[in-house]
């Protein structure tokens, strides 16, 4: 572009004074700019989304998100809500026609008196959402494997899924087969999989084992999250949890190097939460560094909160989720078994492109939903424990159909109408 006038190469003879004219231009020109500035300035407010930057990316990424068909009714926060007493609509299926559910989880068959726990159906405060579609869901899956990683809860959710989807499928055409830590569901006229992995702190520790992994003294080997990691790559949807397994109570062991095995460990010992956090970057970064945005979903489960001290929720002392047959209606509760400082490293660390599953505050409400003490015993029970059932009542794993059929709901919504 030629320099203007008002520059040094002006052929004019005059001396330099500026005509009024060019003030004119020069002024128009400053103010130009800085409309131009202001108007930039009011743009990037306006978009200025008040949720951190993550959400903000999720939110221009919706157009392209991978499986959608809809969008939820703007702003609704799906998580947020209450549950409905429903029995026309709840359960989603029923136990006995279920044949995947592991015997830790068919309350029914093991007892328990009530069915009240399967017909609440989750209603969300600010808007309402689809139902669950499984000849959708199956469809989707068609030539494409969908994994459930993490621990028992996460098996409990993957289980569930198998539920809702199974009965679309006549006998013939369907499997389950485990391979280790590995439990692949086949629905073989789809070439669909529907997969559950066995790693409850998603890094390599000394649990690993998917049989024989009831260890105290856990120990988890810093970085090292490739060595289940390859077992999950190519996969189209990936739904991860982790939690239970960090609260010992105690700080927590990272191994450094060598073995688990070894006599004398590099080991180091830091927080439940720097652990923690530790293990949540561990996975978004391989999440960033394997799952393409464009072609996959990635969810991480919030975590699933147990029901131990009665008298939190107005009980009495010395009392759990046994003999519960209500949800807690109070809207605030949040229980001393679920812990908060976890709950800030997860909204801290998961971010986009992971899809954050927030059933933490609806799962809390639930202190009906447990197996308690209605399921297969591992070990024959005492006379003492016959004599208090709230002495080996389970108030950590859910009964199915229950409760984890609305994980996979909201999971369901989460991917379809992101
Ligand atoms: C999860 O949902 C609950 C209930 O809506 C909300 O109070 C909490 O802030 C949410 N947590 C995160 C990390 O978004
Ligand atoms: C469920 O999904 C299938 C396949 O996409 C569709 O044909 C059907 O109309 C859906 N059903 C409902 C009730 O929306
Ligand atoms: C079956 O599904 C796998 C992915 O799970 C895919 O790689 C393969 O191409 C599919 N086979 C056919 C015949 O489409
Ligand atoms: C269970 O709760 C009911 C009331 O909800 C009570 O009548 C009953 O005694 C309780 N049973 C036991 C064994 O605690």
């Amino acid at each position: 572009m030629k320099p203007p006038a008002t520059s040094s190469s002006s052929t004019s003879r005059n001396p330099r004074i500026i005509s009024p004219y060019q003030i004119f231009i020069l002024s128009a020109f400053i103010l130009f700019a800085i409309f131009l500035y202001c108007q930039n300035y009011i743009d990037i407010n306006n978009n200025q989304d008040p949720r951190p930057p993550s959400f903000a990316a999720e939110n221009s990424y919706k157009k392209t998100v991978p499986f959608s068909i809809g969008e939820t009714e703007n702003g609704c926060d799906v998580f947020s809500g209450r549950w409905v007493w429903d029995p026309a609509n709840r359960p989603m299926y029923g136990e006995p026609e279920c044949p995947y559910i592991q015997p830790q989880l068919t309350c029914q068959k093991h007892g328990r008196p009530d069915r009240d726990y399967q017909f609440w159906r989750w209603e969300p405060h600010g808007c309402s959402i689809p139902s669950f579609n499984s000849s959708l869901m199956l469809e989707t899956l068609r030539n494409k494997r969908m994994m459930f990683v993490g621990d028992s809860l996460n098996r409990g959710q993957y289980v569930s899924m198998v539920c809702l989807l199974h009965s679309l499928i006549p006998d013939h055409a369907k499997s389950m087969q485990t391979f280790g830590s590995l439990t692949v569901f086949t629905a073989k006229e789809y070439n669909a999989t529907v997969e559950f992995y066995w790693a409850p702190f998603l890094l390599e520790s000394n649990s690993d084992d998917a049989v024989v992994h009831r260890i105290s003294d856990r120990v988890v080997r810093k970085g090292s999250i490739k060595k289940h990691g390859k077992h999950w790559e190519g996969v189209d949807i990936i739904v991860f949890n982790t939690y239970l397994w960090w609260m010992t109570g105690a700080d927590f062991k990272i191994l450094h190097g060598g073995s688990f095995d070894d006599k004398v460990k590099e080991i180091v010992q830091v927080s439940t939460e720097d652990a923690y956090r530790m293990a949540m970057k561990s996975m978004m970064k391989w999440v960033k560094k394997k799952m393409d945005p464009e072609r996959t979903r990635v969810f991480f489960t919030a975590m699933s909160p147990s029901h131990f001290k009665s008298i939190e929720w107005g009980g009495k002392p010395n009392e759990n989720c046994y003999n519960e047959t209500r949800p807690i209606e109070d809207p605030d509760y949040w229980g001393s078994d679920c812990d908060k400082s976890i709950m800030k490293v997860i909204r801290d660390v998961v971010k986009f492109p992971v899809t954050f599953l927030n059933i933490t505050q609806l799962s809390l409400y639930r202190k009906d939903a447990h197996t308690s003490i209605y399921k297969k015993q591992w070990t024959p029970l005492t006379s003492q424990q016959i004599a208090n059932p709230n002495s080996y009542a389970d108030c950590t794993h859910w009964c199915l159909p229950g409760l984890q059929d609305t994980w996979n709901h909201l999971l369901f919504v989460k991917l379809f109408y992101p």
